[in-house]
């Protein structure tokens, strides 16, 4: 039900037409019985300042920011949380009732819940997670891990310099940096997880070969769906961790700022989002 009066949020991006995050809020809203709405904005890059600045004048409790805004949108922000600081992007954002702009991050926290989900005991798998990939989910997934109590990490990708200036970034935490090709690299993990853009496109592993890594390390995606590296690393006998129950856990946190009750994560959702 949307009346007059409904709670309204959306999710800015461009293009934005690929996001599930429409589907999944307005699913909970339904489910819920809440007056509201959430809507895709798909905004261009140089429209992105105007759009934010609208957005408390429409009446909106808050937003979502995806690709390519992630990092663009802070400068429009009237402050940002640790995490957001710690990632350096912003993928929520709530609006005050006097109309201020507050950032935070939920990418690291929807990680580590939906890894805690997947797993019945996560504590064995954070002593050593190897990590595919230097962008800014690597960024995500990197500072969940060491706030979840991680020991040391390890750091695989195409551009060595780009892990490097991460490992810097989180200094002092010990991240040790590799080639993505250095298969050796593997051999002491405790969880493998690709944050790679290999596989968004339905092809493509980042590494194909996982006989270096230890049967019961479980192997995770941020990519959603079964993707290739997945089924690679089920038919090497690994636990598989799936990137959709991330996309679903980081938008918790949000919906219940908005709406003001804590939706609830299941597995059917999952199946519901990618059907
Ligand atoms: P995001 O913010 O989603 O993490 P990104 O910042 O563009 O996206 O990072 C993409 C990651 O995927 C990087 O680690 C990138 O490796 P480089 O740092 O060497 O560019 C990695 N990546 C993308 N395409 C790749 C490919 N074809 N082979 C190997 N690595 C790839």
């Amino acid at each position: 039900m949307i009346s007059g009066g409904a709670a309204l949020a959306g999710v800015i991006g461009w293009p934005v037409a690929h996001s599930l995050s429409p589907k999944l809020h307005n699913h909970w809203l339904k489910e819920l019985g809440i007056d509201g709405a959430y809507m895709p904005l798909a905004v261009r890059p140089e429209h992105l300042g105007q759009a934010v600045k609208a957005l408390p004048l429409l009446g909106f409790k808050g937003f979502n920011i995806t690709v390519p805004h992630k990092q663009a949108v802070m400068e429009h922000l009237d402050s940002i949380d640790d995490a957001a600081r710690k990632i350096g992007a912003v993928n929520t954002v709530t609006i005050s009732t006097s109309g201020t702009l507050h950032g935070t991050n939920t990418d690291a926290y929807g990680f580590m819940e939906n890894l805690k989900n997947a797993l019945s005991d996560t504590v064995p798998h954070l002593k050593h997670p190897v990590i595919l990939g230097a962008g800014g989910a690597a960024r995500a997934v990197i500072h969940g891990l060491i706030g979840a109590g991680a020991e040391e990490i390890t750091l695989l990708n195409r551009t060595p310099a780009r892990a490097a200036s991460l490992a810097e970034h989180f200094a002092p935490f010990p991240i040790h940096v590799h080639p993505l090709d250095d298969n050796k690299a593997l051999s002491r993990a405790t969880l493998v997880v690709n944050t790679t853009s290999i596989g968004l496109d339905g092809a493509g592993a980042p590494i194909h070969d996982f006989s270096s890594v230890e049967r019961q390390a479980p192997v995770a995606d941020i990519v959603y769906g079964e993707t290739a590296f997945l089924t690679l690393a089920k038919a090497a006998g690994h636990p598989t961790v799936s990137g959709i129950g991330m996309l679903i856990h980081q938008a918790v946190p949000g919906f219940e700022a908005w709406f003001g009750r804590r939706p609830e994560v299941t597995p059917a959702l999952a199946r519901m989002l990618l059907s």
